[in-house]
């Protein structure tokens, strides 16, 4: 019997998260069911047509996620075989994949350690006859030099394609991030500051871009049956592997390969669904309130850690941006280890974001014979990103600051 010293307080109250995705799983199952014929609704173009003014650019296309969008905008930009990118080996795989995809070769530069980003003066050294586009990356929230970058690449007859998989809705100089390129991309994915559950945009002001784009999209599928299912079970499933409970399930049984992150080479391009614009719906209201909330929970882990280990970030060109997870470099593998298992074993969400270099993983290394890149791969080794998403959880972040502070009390944390 259940008395009143013995009641559970839920630690995660699912139906706050239910509530998110319930508007585009509703639209999903009625698409499903109803109509069978999985036309575009108005949603999806209503939901382009918003987010197009919010950034205030003349196009904007939605697809099923950030990496279609980059292989999308490769395209229509004319980017293929015997062409040379260039890009950051302190990213995501997928900017790499999306340009092996298209045919064209990715050609690494090292990174700025102190801001995380491509550091522009070096490009110019990699710059042959083949090079046709730089892509920046802007990581974590922190964006690349832009100003150099771009001069640049007009110098040089290049185009720029912005990865802005992770700073949607952030701002430079009263202009929004993923506006400053050619053609530019967000990711809607896992994590990013509007998830749903999968989905990519790519904007551009470009009118050729656009109507490349336009002409290749009535090839591209919508998702069929099978594949909006598999949508919807997905976002079932991150709520469920969000309650502290069920934190052992993806580990204890691997092979549904929950939370991995799977370097795909053959990836489908597909338009975005109703299910997605659905799960978008009052965006702008959330992006606002997800943002203050990472800034809240920034600022007290930072209260909590008190200590001079932590930085209030910038990035070079004094742009202060909108976290998505927090970086700290920690200078010992030894310390880092201990507050990963701590954190697996109670559900934390640290995370060793990139623990290797895009030269050294397994998928791709092949592509990289040889080369190193000094700063990205020391990085790697020496950051841990703590979640500040607005569904973490108080308690985890006292905790996270216990172990922290264990480790800067033994000597090993790094400060810049
Ligand atoms: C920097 C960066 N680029 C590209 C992508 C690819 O986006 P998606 O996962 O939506 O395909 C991601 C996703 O995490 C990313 O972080």
């Amino acid at each position: 019997m259940t008395t009143s010293s013995t009641i559970q307080v839920p630690m995660n109250d699912l139906s706050i998260q239910y509530r998110e995705i319930k508007p585009g799983i509703d639209a999903a199952l009625a698409e499903v069911i109803e109509s069978c014929s999985f036309i575009l609704g108005p949603q999806v173009q209503a939901f382009e047509n918003a987010y197009a003014a919010y950034c205030g650019t003349d196009h904007c296309i939605g697809v099923s996620n950030g990496t279609d969008a980059l292989k999308l905008a490769l395209i229509a930009s004319d980017i293929g075989p015997g062409d040379e990118v260039i890009t950051t080996p302190h990213t995501f795989g997928a900017t790499v994949e999306a340009i092996f995809q298209v045919g064209a070769r990715a050609v690494l530069t090292d990174i700025e350690p102190d801001y995380f980003t491509l550091d522009v003066g070096q490009i110019e050294n990699k710059l042959t006859s083949q090079t046709k586009a730089i892509i920046p990356v802007h990581i974590y929230g922190q964006m690349t030099d832009m100003d150099p970058l771009v001069e640049l690449a007009r110098e040089k007859g290049l185009k720029v394609i912005e990865d802005a998989a992770q700073v949607l809705g952030s701002t430079w100089h009263g202009r929004r991030l993923g506006t400053l390129g050619d053609v530019n991309f967000f990711s809607l994915g896992r994590g990013k500051a509007l998830s749903t559950v999968e989905g990519g945009i790519i904007l551009t002001d470009r009118d050729d871009v656009a109507g490349s784009i336009d002409s290749r999209m009535t090839d591209i599928s919508k998702y069929n049956a099978s594949e909006l299912l598999n949508l919807i079970f997905k976002a079932l499933t991150l709520i469920l592997f969000q309650l502290p409970a069920l934190f052992w399930i993806p580990k204890a049984l691997p092979y549904l390969r929950v939370g991995d992150t799977i370097y795909d080479i053959h990836f489908k391009i597909r338009k975005l669904s109703t299910f997605q614009a659905g799960l978008a719906k009052n965006w702008i209201k959330k992006l606002k309130k997800f943002k203050l909330n990472r800034k809240d929970n920034s600022r007290n882990w930072v209260s909590l850690a008190k200590t001079d280990y932590l930085h209030n970030y910038c990035s070079k060109n004094g742009h202060i941006p909108d976290m998505l997870r927090y970086p700290v470099r920690v200078g010992e593998r030894n310390s880092w280890e201990s507050i990963l298992n701590e954190s697996e074993t109670h559900g934390l969400g640290v995370m060793l974001t990139y623990p290797t270099s895009i030269n050294g993983v397994c998928e791709l290394r092949r592509f990289f014979k040889g080369q190193q890149y000094p700063a990205a791969e020391g990085l790697s080794h020496q950051i841990l990103t703590f979640p500040i998403h607005p569904y973490v959880l108080q308690k985890d972040i006292k905790k996270i600051t216990e172990l922290f502070l264990k480790e800067i009390s033994n000597g090993k944390v790094y400060s810049r």
